[in-house]
């Protein structure tokens, strides 16, 4: 070949693979942190919520959820196994744990001095909608459960703590997922009266001492694990997107109406939703399949939610849904941010829609992986705040991040508050507006479909011992990250894991 034909081939090869790069979706970064050093402390901005976050169904008694039907379900007292059951492994505690949970109904007052002691300003946790009307129709709600709140609401202010509302995670009353014209849950046609008659009870009650305010936790999620994987109450499997759109459209009415009472109760009020992320990377860098579909997935699982709601719009990836909704257009005032680390998408070249989500990368010498599974991946976080910003101009919070793990030396979870909390402090000085991070979680919990196994608290809670808190190691360093910021040592020590 003369060299002018050789420039021409590797200008046309150098050209198909940019293009091919462009088209084929995100690569898989290979940065690690252990490269990375600092040596001056990151300090966060004045105002920065710094708490830690709950749901009602994963620390009290929930007598009338659907959680309650399944929890009964997969439970058999006598230490039994229950076979084919939804929940992993309840049968090895004793019926108080798997009815009471946590034992924070008693615990109360202790728990929020937990916070106190962590030197927390904030806490957002949920407000239990079966607890309050556990029967259709009721006319006023149960006086036991508002006392309950009552005394929490209490106990923050007496603490100078910020409450921060969650008005859906995961679980409603059984009651509504009853039919009323064929249709249960959240596609029945009196769905968004029957919500907002508990949200309208919520914000008058105690709607004065709440600015940030979530509607809905994570809604791909619950439609994911509860209507396509069925493990989670409704414990349906439908095929695909299309037939889960009508689910989405229920919730996002619903955000719209709860964001409209809201706001007429107090305009300077926050409003959004929060949605479960990830880095969705591909599994091999190679393989253009993994990259595009990469892509898909996080426009489906991340944004499909948020776009409907900045535009007014309900678009689905990979259908021709394109459904107008009243009154939702820019019904947010910030982006929720629910961060857990990396998975990656192995796709089938020859079944497309056949691809495998792999939590974690067997291949990947030194990645850090929870009890759960899940590859811990700090300069995730970033990425995703990045984006947030890029798409909507919105402030941003942190309203999840954590990881589960029971070892002694609680190794892994300081890592990973102190790395992941240097990539907010990172994102904040690309410009993102981030207001506040709230760590999951306070203490252990119910963990939805893994039972009680996985440990995601700051403090240990001791199931076979009257629900005894022990403090972990983690939470004294995120008492001082608060308190001091992240300073080069403790950053430089962490940072080497990943
Ligand atoms: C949920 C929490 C859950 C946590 C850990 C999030 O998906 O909002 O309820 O416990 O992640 O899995």
């Amino acid at each position: 070949m003369t060299n002018r034909k050789l420039q021409i081939a590797l200008l046309v090869t150098t050209v198909i693979a940019m293009l091919l790069m462009t088209v084929g979706g995100k690569r898989r970064s290979t940065k690690r942190l252990s490269a990375q050093t600092i040596d001056t402390t990151l300090i966060f901005p004045a105002g920065f919520l710094w708490g830690t976050a709950t749901a009602a169904e994963q620390l009290e008694p929930t007598d009338a959820s659907d959680w309650a039907e399944l929890i009964r379900k997969s439970y058999a007292g006598e230490g039994k196994p229950v076979t084919g059951a939804a929940i992993k492994n309840l049968h090895q505690w004793d019926e108080a744990v798997v009815r009471l949970k946590t034992g924070h109904s008693t615990k109360l007052a202790e728990d929020v001095q937990l916070m106190k002691d962590l030197g927390a300003n904030a806490y957002r946790f949920s407000i239990a909608w079966d607890r309050l009307f556990p029967r259709e129709g009721m006319a006023a709600p149960e006086a036991t459960a508002v006392a309950f709140y009552d005394r929490l609401f209490a106990e923050l202010k007496i603490n100078g703590i910020e409450p921060s509302v969650t008005l859906f995670h995961f679980s409603s009353p059984a009651w509504f997922f009853a039919a009323k014209d064929g249709k249960r849950g959240w596609e029945r046609s009196d769905a968004t009266e029957q919500f907002t008659r508990f949200v309208n009870f919520v914000v008058n009650r105690w709607g004065k001492d709440v600015r940030v305010w979530c509607t809905l936790n994570e809604p791909m999620v619950y439609i994911y694990s509860g209507y396509m994987q069925g493990i989670f109450p409704p414990l349906e499997k439908r095929p695909d997107e299309k037939s889960v759109a009508p689910v989405m459209e229920g919730l996002l009415r619903s955000h719209a109406a709860a964001y409209a009472i809201i706001k007429k109760a107090n305009p300077a009020a926050l409003v959004g939703v929060t949605q479960h992320t990830r880095e969705f990377a591909p599994y091999r860098n190679h393989a253009i399949l993994d990259r595009i579909i990469a892509g898909k997935v996080e426009q489906a699982f991340i944004w499909d939610f948020t776009d409907a709601i900045q535009t007014g719009i309900l678009k689905v990836t990979n259908t021709d849904i394109e459904k107008p909704i009243e009154n939702l257009k820019a019904t947010q005032d910030f982006i929720g941010i629910n961060y857990y680390g990396r998975f990656y998408i192995k796709s089938n070249i020859f079944a497309p829609t056949k691809f495998e989500i792999k939590n974690h990368d067997d291949a990947f010498d030194g990645e850090i992986k929870n009890e759960l599974g899940w590859a811990d991946f700090p300069l995730g976080m970033r990425t995703i705040l990045g984006s947030a910003k890029r798409r909507y101009s919105l402030p941003v919070y942190v309203l999840e991040s954590g990881t589960a793990n029971a070892a002694a030396d609680d190794k892994l979870r300081q890592q990973l508050l102190v790395t992941h909390l240097a990539e907010v402090a990172g994102a904040i000085k690309d410009g993102v507006d981030v207001r506040g991070y709230f760590h999951w979680s306070l203490i252990d919990n119910f963990e939805w479909a893994e039972g009680f196994d996985a440990r995601f608290g700051l403090v240990e809670v001791d199931y076979k011992n009257g629900f005894a808190r022990k403090k972990r190691k983690s939470f004294e360093t995120y008492r001082y990250i608060i308190r001091s910021g992240i300073t080069a040592p403790i950053y430089n020590e962490a940072a080497k894991a990943y």
